[in-house]
């Protein structure tokens, strides 16, 4: 039985061509599949009908992106019909996943990554087999890169196919909790937000989804509540994107489905992580944030409903959980302007468009 995203050809919007061919060809990083964990204690102390964790901080790539990326790298390698170089712009999750795509796609990934990426980060986007590029402007260099050379950016704000992996999402929740009627994601560009509601329409679901934003990441909370104001020291979303250019519609559809926007302040994310602990329950800090965003909805719009939360990214990425002491990154693999960024390119046989 094919395994992973590709299992869901059904919900994405091209026929299933892309899903016919990607598992023709073996493209798989061994993603999705994911458990749903019950934590029947705590929806009872809340007063839900259920509550269910949804472990894709257990995907290889330690979060759910390892959805999305596939499902983009598979996309534009099939569209160019021969294997291209792609660029990233992120120091996290989502070139961790590209990497481990390209790899698998036999494509080449440029990871556009920030000064302070953790040794650890770049080693292992390195070992994927990506082109580590660190500079002061990680974001306007990808965007170059891209323009100028003609290379797809994967960055999912920059690209229209960027939510359709996350439909399987959708798909599997849907197989593994069919009474559900509510599901909280962390959500930073919503990109994945997005890919659950056109997930649970293409199923004809109704599915309440709820966008949990926290310190600097409440772009898309604002577009309801104005005035929300930054928490820089909130551990969640911190490397996130402050205003996705389609927050409004999105916080539209959101609400649309019966779910929304949910923003957790950083004592209630840690009272959340300490209460995990107990049950030996580490996570991102991006995972207690949405179970603490459960419970602050609990006695509001998720009272007495089948809630899904997505724990979105592994206890690596957080300090709290002793990975975040590591040494300082060196600069060997940093460009400090365009003209180096251009040489460099120039460098990796790549030919302006
Ligand atoms: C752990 C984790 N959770 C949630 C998100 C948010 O996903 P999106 O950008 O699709 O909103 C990210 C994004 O990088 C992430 O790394």
């Amino acid at each position: 039985m094919t395994r992973g995203i590709w299992r869901y050809a059904h919900l994405f919007a091209d026929g299933g061509a892309t899903a016919a061919q990607a598992r023709a060809r073996g493209w798989t990083l061994g993603e999705g599949d994911t458990p749903l964990q019950q934590w029947p204690d705590l929806a009872a102390e809340l007063g839900l009908r259920s509550l269910a964790l949804k472990r894709e901080d257990l995907n290889p790539g330690r979060s759910h992106k390892d959805r999305g990326l596939l499902y983009q790298v598979a996309h534009h390698h099939l569209a160019a019909g021969a294997p291209s170089t792609f660029v990233v712009s992120s120091s996290g999750n989502a070139a961790i996943s590209a990497a481990a795509a390209c790899r698998a796609t036999g494509d080449r990934l440029l990871a556009f990554v920030a000064p302070d990426t953790a040794p650890s980060k770049r080693a292992r986007l390195r070992d994927s087999g990506a082109v580590v590029i660190a500079s002061e402007r990680p974001i306007n260099f990808a965007r170059y890169a891209a323009r100028v050379f003609g290379l797809v950016n994967l960055r999912g704000t920059a690209d229209p196919v960027s939510p359709i992996g996350y439909r399987s999402l959708a798909g599997e929740i849907a197989e593994q909790a069919p009474e559900v009627d509510a599901v909280l994601t962390f959500a930073s560009s919503g990109t994945s937000c997005r890919g659950l509601l056109d997930g649970f329409a293409a199923l004809g679901r109704p599915v309440g989804v709820w966008a949990v934003q926290a310190g600097v990441c409440l772009g898309i909370a604002r577009a309801r509540q104005p005035d929300l104001e930054e928490e820089p020291d909130n551990p969640a979303g911190r490397l996130g994107i402050r205003n996705p250019p389609d927050a409004d519609a999105l916080a539209e559809a959101l609400q649309a489905s019966g779910g929304g926007a949910v923003v957790v302040r950083r004592p209630e994310l840690e009272a959340m992580a300490d209460r995990m602990q107990t049950r030996d329950l580490q996570t991102s800090a991006e995972g207690a944030a949405v179970l603490a965003a459960v419970r602050r909805a609990a006695d509001g719009p998720l009272a007495d409903r089948h809630v899904v939360a997505v724990i979105t990214g592994d206890a690596s990425q957080w300090a709290r959980h002793g990975a975040g002491a590591e040494p300082a990154p060196d600069a060997a693999d940093g460009v400090s302007d365009y003209l180096a960024l251009r040489a460099l390119l120039l460098g990796l046989g790549l030919e302006p468009v």
